[in-house]
């Protein structure tokens, strides 16, 4: 019992050190997840823009739910695109440039925690404050890794 209980165990971790590629099926699906994952944060993103430039009236919960999403979803895109993964609206530089595509991200994911730190203040100007720089992390990583 006991060692069948560790053999699941040790299955279970050799799963988890499986490069990031092979949590998918096929390329296809790494590609649907990311760009899935892309669309969701967009939506919530744009969500809060609508709210940051008047064009909706100001909720401060609707805010801090939209923002806790981005930030959560911003963590997720990137292991989706491991070797092999090549396609989708993606650039080349994506497996060429690999530093400064993890940079990108990172600020993203920095970004994006300041983000719902801020929405969670419960002010529009703190929520207007922050958007723009989130807006450019996503600039700064489309102008070099994504086809427009
Ligand atoms: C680290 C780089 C990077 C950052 C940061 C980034 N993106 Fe992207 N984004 C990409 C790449 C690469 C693609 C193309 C993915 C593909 O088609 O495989 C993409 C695709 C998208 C798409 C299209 C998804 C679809 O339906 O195909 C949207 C929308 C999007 N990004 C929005 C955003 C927003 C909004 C932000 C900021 C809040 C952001 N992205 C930040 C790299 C980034």
């Amino acid at each position: 019992m006991i060692r069948l209980a560790s053999f699941a165990l040790a299955a279970v971790c050799a799963a988890m050190s499986l490069p990031a590629a092979a949590q998918f099926a096929k390329p296809e699906d790494a590609i649907k997840y990311r760009q899935s994952a892309l669309f969701v944060m967009s939506q919530h993103f744009g969500r809060l823009g609508a709210m940051a430039n008047g064009r909706v009236p100001y909720d401060a919960a609707a805010a801090a739910a939209n923002a806790e999403v981005v930030a959560e979803m911003a963590k997720l895109p990137w292991t989706a695109f491991g070797p092999g993964t090549e396609g989708g609206k993606a650039k080349p530089e994506v497996w060429k440039e690999d530093a400064k595509f993890k940079e990108r991200q990172q600020k993203l994911i920095e970004e994006t925690g300041k983000l719902a730190v801020a929405a969670k203040a419960g002010n529009i100007d703190a929520l207007k404050a922050q958007f723009g720089p989130t807006g450019a992390s996503c600039k700064a990583c489309h102008d070099s890794f994504r086809n427009q």
